[in-house]
């Protein structure tokens, strides 16, 4: 039997599509490999938000040319965002000949026939689509959790922030249909899964693409409440769609996880109209007060971007200054990386590399201030947690994640087994976890 090896690069929507990949594969007889050194199908699925993103993959393909060379009938694949941008396509094939596959994003429901010809033709083969085409449905996943699932909802992107390259290689704003995705997650709920996650680039423009109805992401969530579910999360959410519905969807059902992701990007208004955001620090920081409002346990976090082109000292502390005020559970920080063909790679950058990566560690530094705060008001208090097992970082204890999706490591006991929804009484707190005792 052939074995396969998947690299996962990027996010959640290349995650999810990594265990498809895997379905589709194993549905054509490959099994998974103990290790890459043993697989005759290695697939690197990538991501090129950041420049550093794309750097690593080409260490990535370097390095598997020995494995090419120990083994010729080996294949060597390359997909996913990377691979729908045409110079690095042209990089692939001038400097890495021993790479045997590349297609993009729009087409990877095709990988079994395109591995039977390469088989076939023992030639290489390069294929991407430019145009998404239609959703396909019913597609085999291969789950990587038991208990826990990622469910896409839409594919795409059409708000185009002028920093951002996703939209041009992860296409238009296409929604999948109410029915498929209800009866997605109704399986999952007969399969065991105790926790669902949607997955849209802007979960908040749900619906808009759909011809016959006005079913929009709140009345989606409505629907899915509706069904024996115990956890429902969703990411991301624009700020500039989140709609007052939304936030009464949430608080209505609590079910719904009381954790929202909602990107900030800048605290600058300025800042925030070159990125194309379509909301103001005022907007935004009043958003994030009506949503505390209605749903008081609630947990918001969000991406910032450091050094946007001509960024200010007086923008960057109006990051700061929003930071604070919203205190926010935790923060994915990242400084701007041009992304040739965007918008924003056209604007005159004057700004240092040192004096943006002084400015991330100021950013980093007092998110972390806050996150341990926000931590510290846990301990003592009694939290239900999702039980994952034995934790990634520390084999001595077990971790789960609480509604506020702050993880939470504890010692195990007999009385639990991983999909357990028990209670934990929080007994420290740290800057990016919390401890805490079984009850
Ligand atoms: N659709 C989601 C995720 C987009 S990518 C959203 O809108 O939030 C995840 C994060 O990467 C973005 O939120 C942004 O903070 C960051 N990012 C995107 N492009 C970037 C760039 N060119 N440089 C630095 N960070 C970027
Ligand atoms: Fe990129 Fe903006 Fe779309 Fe998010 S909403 S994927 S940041 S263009
Ligand atoms: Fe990266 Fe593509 Fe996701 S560019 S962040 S893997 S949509």
């Amino acid at each position: 039997m052939k074995k396969y090896h998947i690299t996962t690069f990027g996010c959640q929507m290349n995650v999810h599509d990594s265990e498809v990949l895997a379905g589709l594969l194993e549905k054509s007889g490959y099994s998974p490999a103990a290790s890459i050194e043993e697989a005759d199908l290695i697939l690197l699925n990538t991501c090129c938000v950041r420049e550093n993103a794309e750097n690593r993959l080409y260490g990535n393909i370097g390095n598997l040319k020995s494995l090419k060379e120990q083994n010729p009938d080996r294949i060597i694949g390359v997909c996913g965002c990377m691979a729908q941008q045409a110079t690095v396509v042209e990089k692939i094939r001038e400097t890495y000949p021993h790479v045997d596959l590349v297609f993009g994003t729009h087409n990877l429901h095709e990988l079994p026939r395109m591995l039977k010809q390469i088989e076939a033709e023992r030639s290489q083969l390069y294929e991407i689509w430019d145009s998404e085409g239609e959703i396909y449905e019913g597609l085999p996943v291969k789950r990587t959790e038991p208990f826990r699932a990622w469910v896409t909802i839409m594919y795409g992107c059409d708000n185009f922030c002028s920093y951002c390259i996703v939209p041009y290689v992860r296409g238009r704003e296409r929604s999948r249909g109410p029915e498929a995705i209800l009866t997605e997650v109704k399986e999952l709920i007969a399969s065991g899964v105790k926790e669902i996650t949607l997955l849209g680039q802007n979960v908040n423009s749900y619906g808009r693409d759909l011809q016959e109805s006005n079913f929009n992401f709140a009345e989606l969530l409505k629907e899915i409440s509706a069904l024996d579910i115990k956890r429902i999360r969703f990411q991301t959410s624009h700020p500039k769609d989140l709609s007052d519905e939304l936030i009464q969807v949430m608080a209505d059902h609590p079910q719904i996880c009381r954790h929202l992701h909602l990107p900030l990007q800048s605290g600058s208004s300025r800042i925030l109209k070159l990125m194309n955001r379509h909301y103001t620090k005022e907007s935004y920081l009043e958003l994030a007060e009506k949503i505390k409002t209605k749903i008081p346990a609630i947990a918001l976090t969000t991406d910032i971007i450091v050094g946007f082109p001509g960024e200010t000292e007086a923008d960057f502390e109006d990051t700061l200054d929003l930071v604070q005020k919203v205190g926010y559970d935790g923060a994915f920080t990242f400084i701007y990386s041009p992304r040739p063909g965007t918008p924003a790679a056209q604007i005159e950058d004057p700004t240092p590399m040192d004096v943006k990566k002084a400015r991330l560690n100021r950013l980093i530094e007092l998110q972390n201030r806050i996150s341990l705060q926000k931590n510290r008001a846990f301990v003592g208090s009694l939290t239900e947690v999702l039980v994952e097992g034995v934790s990634e970082k520390n084999p001595e204890v077990w971790s789960g994640r609480n509604t506020q999706n702050k993880l939470i490591h504890f010692k195990p006991t007999s009385k639990v087994k991983p999909g357990d929804l028990a209670i934990v009484r929080i007994t420290e707190a740290r800057t990016f976890t919390l401890e805490g005792e079984l009850l």
